[in-house]
C-alpha cells in the first residue's frame, strides 16, 4: 500500500531554481535560517545565552514587548503542534502577533496557488515567515522567494535548524555545555530532520555520535561523509542497549511513516526501538533521554518519571530559543535584564 502526503504535490512554482534572480528590493535583505549551517558556532552560543535571558519572560513572569508591531507568517504545509505553537508563543510572548494559513485544505494552495505565490502575497503582509513543507529544498526556495526571512520549521527529510537550538539550549541545561560530549541519536536517521540538523551542530561542538538505527535507516551517506568531513568520531550500530552506559544524551526518534513510499517497508521497522526506565539502569547519572516528539511507542511512559527523561522541557525550550532567534534576525537586541528589571511584571 502506498502512503502519501496531499500537498507533496503542491506546484512550487515557474522560477523554482531562478526566483534569487528576481528577488525584489525592499532594503536590507535579512538573513534566513534554512539550515544549521546559516549559523556560526558563535551566533549559535549568542542564541542560547540570549534565551537564557528570556526565559522568565517566556515563562509569563515578567511582560516584554520587544516585538511589539511585528507579525510573525505561521505557514505549515504539514502538520505540527510544537513547532508551529511554540513559534505563535514566542511572539506572543513577546509582544508580537501571529497570522496562520490554517489548515491548508482550506487555503487556496487546493486552487492549485504555487509556494511562490504564497510566499510572494505573505511576505507583504509579515516582518518574518515559520514555514514547514514536505518538500526537501522548500524551505530554501521559499527564502529566494521572500523578502523577509524565513526560518525552516521542517522542510521533508531535508533540515529543522530552529529544532536543533532547542535541542543544544537543552543539553547545555543538563551538562552545562554542548561540547565534547557522547551523543547516541536512535531510531529513524534516515528520513529524520531533526537528526540530521542536530548531528551537524554536535560534530561541530566537537561531539562524539553514536547513531543507532535498523540498517534500512541508516543515516543518509552524505551526511555522514559531511559529518566525517568536520573531523566527527563516529560509530553506527544497530544496538540501543550497548550504547546506554557511555551515552551523556540518549535521543530518541520516531520512524517516521509519513516518509516511507511502502507501508511494508514501514511495517517491517516499526516498534524495533523501545526504550523503557529499566533500560536506563546501567546509565551515568547526568545522561539525559531527549525526542522531539511526537513519540508513539519508542520511548516508554515510565521513562517520564526517570531523573533522566528531558523531552517535555525540551519542547517547553522551543518557546525560548524561537523567541531568541526571532529577535536575532529582525535586528532586536535582548537586554542584560530582560529576566528581571527588563520587563514589566
Ligand atoms: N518536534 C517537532 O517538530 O514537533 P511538531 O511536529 O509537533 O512540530
Amino acid at each position: 500500500m502506498k502512503l502519501g502526503h496531499w500537498s507533496l504535490s503542491q506546484p512550487l512554482g515557474n522560477g523554482y531554481g531562478r526566483v534569487a534572480a528576481v528577488k525584489r528590493g525592499r532594503g536590507v535583505i535579512l538573513a534566513s535560517l534554512i539550515t544549521i549551517d546559516d549559523l556560526s558556532n558563535e551566533d549559535i552560543l549568542a542564541i542560547l545565552d540570549d534565551a537564557e535571558l528570556l526565559l522568565p519572560a517566556a515563562k509569563g513572569e515578567v511582560y516584554l514587548p520587544l516585538l511589539q508591531g511585528k507579525l510573525l507568517g505561521n505557514l505549515f504545509f504539514e502538520p505540527s503542534t510544537r513547532t508551529r505553537m511554540s513559534f505563535e508563543a514566542a511572539m506572543k510572548r513577546l509582544g508580537g502577533d501571529v497570522i496562520n494559513l490554517g489548515d491548508v485544505s482550506s487555503s487556496s494552495v487546493v486552487k492549485g496557488e504555487t509556494l511562490y505565490d504564497t510566499i510572494r502575497m505573505v511576505d507583504g503582509y509579515v516582518d518574518i515567515i515559520a514555514m514547514r513543507h514536505p518538500r526537501q529544498g522548500a524551505a530554501q526556495y521559499a527564502s529566494d522567494s521572500a523578502e523577509v526571512p524565513i526560518l525552516n520549521g521542517g522542510d521533508g527529510a531535508g533540515h529543522h535548524p530552529t529544532q536543533t537550538l532547542l535541542d543544544l539550549f537543552t543539553i547545555r541545561q543538563a551538562h552545562g555545555t554542548i561540547e565534547g560530549l557522547n551523543v547516541a541519536l536512535v531510531g529513524d536517521l534516515r528520513f529524520g530532520r531533526t537528526v540530521h540538523s542536530l548531528s551537524h551542530a554536535l560534530v561541530r561542538f566537537g561531539c562524539s555520535l553514536t547513531l543507532i538505527s535498523p540498517d534500512s535507516l541508516r543515516m543518509p551517506s552524505e551526511i555522514i561523509d559531511d559529518l566525517q568531513a568536520l573531523g566527527a568520531t563516529i560509530t553506527q550500530s544497530e544496538n540501543l542497549k550497548a550504547a546506554v552506559p557511555d551515552a551523556d544524551v540518549i535521543y530518541m526518534t520516531r520512524i517516521q511513516k509519513e516518509r516511507f513510499p511502502d507501508e511494508d517497508e514501514y511495517q517491517r521497522v516499526a516498534g524495533i526501538f523501545k526504550l523503557s526506565a529499566a533500560d536506563l539502569a546501567p546509565s551515568k547519572g547526568g545522561m539525559i533521554v531527549m525526542h522531539p516528539l511526537p513519540r508513539v511507542d519508542e520511548v516508554a511512559p515510565d521513562v517520564d518519571t526517570t531523573v533522566h527523561a528531558r523531552y517535555f522541557e525540551q519542547a517547553f525550550n522551543g518557546v525560548v530559543t524561537r523567541m531568541a532567534l526571532i529577535c536575532r534576525l529582525l535586528g532586536v537586541a535582548v537586554p542584560q535584564n530582560a529576566g528581571t528589571n527588563g520587563g514589566e511584571s
